[in-house]
């Protein structure tokens, strides 16, 4: 496809259906990293350097006025969230959140995530083909959230449905089906709340409820809605997220296989090897920002108000930062400074944990199985907000 052809919200775009969208990308760095998309009506932002500048000036490149590609409003499925809050509320809300996702809490989390993914990749037939995806790419990252939030293993097919559709809304803004969804779920986390409130635990809904009393001396609490909000971002941004982590580090590891054996071979390399993943998957494929005043960036000219979106799949592959073996996946790259995360003030709240939870899998999966290999045409996900499969079709061998 050509650069005028290029549509960041043509999800037959991002799923390669025309043509390698990392030749577009490299076209598109090389010839107009700051481009006016007209199809688009939005600019489009394609080098490391100016995604890093953006993502640290909310003053001039805010989230307040969307964040999502495809929709420019303040809310995913009319939830508040903390996505679209600029400072001072984003650093009031995200102080009072921190608490839940501090290195400690997060590091005690692991024999949890390692009892889960065992149990996942025990059930696992050798040798014969699993779809991947169901048997464990999707479910894992829920058991975690799930555990983490202390709900309870009766209601986990049902957490599951409304993630689901918590997704299918944020990209669909009109799907009707996934707001009925998202107004149960956020009926359930009432309940939730209500009951930590009366019984604290261990949870992470009891952390951030006590967050809430502690700050009240501060004058400043988390109120009920924004607690809520905050539960249902959590299952919108670590859910599918996550996922498509593990299911594109599949798929990467199953095209390279000289990668896979010096994985297996020396598995001390598998926190390199999920930094790689995660460059190389960008499971975000990009978020958007708000111009809040005129603006210049690599000599264009930026009204206020104007759209900006973040191609994070772009930056993670420009050769300046990457060097020219940029475009090769390479589980030994060190350093390895991708946005996959985003960057600045929103970066991920999660990546501890997204990074622990990928650890603990590429670990324990390696450890039973040496060969990845396909079983037949992964199927990508049609979507302009995140780099997903829907299938993805293995064949698992112990050698
Ligand atoms: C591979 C997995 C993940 C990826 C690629 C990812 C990606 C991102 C990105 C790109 C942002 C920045 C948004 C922006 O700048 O507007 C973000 C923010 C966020 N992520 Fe993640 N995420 C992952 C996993 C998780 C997990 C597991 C959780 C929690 C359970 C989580 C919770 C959040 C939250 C709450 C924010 C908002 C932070 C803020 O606005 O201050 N993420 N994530």
């Amino acid at each position: 496809m050509t650069l005028a052809t290029f549509d960041p919200l043509d999800p037959a775009f991002h799923a390669g259906r025309l043509g390698d969208p990392h030749e577009c990308y490299a076209r598109l760095r090389a010839e107009s990293p700051v481009e006016w998309n007209e199809a688009a009506s939005m600019w489009t932002v394609a080098k490391h350097e100016d995604v890093m500048a953006i993502s640290r000036d909310p003053a001039t490149f805010c989230s307040g006025r969307g964040v999502l590609p495809t929709d420019r409003a303040r809310s995913v499925a009319g939830t508040d969230s903390i996505l679209f809050l600029d400072p001072p509320e984003h650093q009031r809300h995200r102080r009072l959140v921190t608490p839940a996702f501090t290195p400690k809490r997060v590091a005690g989390t692991e024999p949890v995530i390692r009892r889960l993914t065992r149990q996942l990749l025990d059930a696992l037939p050798a040798c014969e083909p699993v779809e991947f995806v169901d048997a464990v790419a999707a479910p894992l990252p829920l058991l975690v959230i799930a555990e983490m939030l202390g709900i309870p293993g009766d209601d986990r097919d049902r957490f599951r449905i409304w993630s689901d559709s918590l997704i299918a809304a944020a990209t669909d803004p009109d799907d009707g089906d996934a707001l009925v969804a998202a107004a149960e779920l956020w009926e359930y986390f009432q309940a939730v709340i209500e009951d930590r409130r009366a019984k604290p635990g261990d949870d992470l809904v009891s952390v951030l409820v006590t967050a809430e009393v502690a700050n009240e001396d501060g004058g400043e609490p988390l109120s009920a809605a924004e607690l809520l909000g905050f539960c249902m971002s959590l299952l919108v941004a670590g859910n599918e997220t996550t996922r498509n982590l593990f299911s594109g580090g599949m798929l990467a590891l199953a095209e390279h296989p000289d990668q896979c054996a010096l994985l297996v071979a020396d598995p001390s390399l598998v926190p390199t090897a999920v930094e790689e993943m995660l460059r190389w998957v960008t499971p975000v494929l990009a978020f958007a920002r708000t111009a809040t005043r005129a603006v210049e960036l690599r000599g264009q000219h930026i009204a206020e108000g104007d759209y900006v979106l973040m191609l994070y799949a772009s930056a993670n592959r420009d050769k300046e930062v990457f060097g020219a073996t940029g475009g090769a996946f390479d589980v030994t790259r060190d350093p390895n400074p991708h946005v996959a995360f985003g960057f600045g003030e929103h970066f991920c709240l999660g990546a501890s944990l997204a990074r622990l939870e990928a650890r603990v899998f590429f670990e324990e999966l390696l450890a039973r199985f040496a060969s990845v290999r396909l079983a037949g045409d992964p199927q990508r996900l049609d979507s302009v907000l995140m780099h997903g499969l829907v299938e993805l079709p293995l064949v698992l061998a112990p050698e």
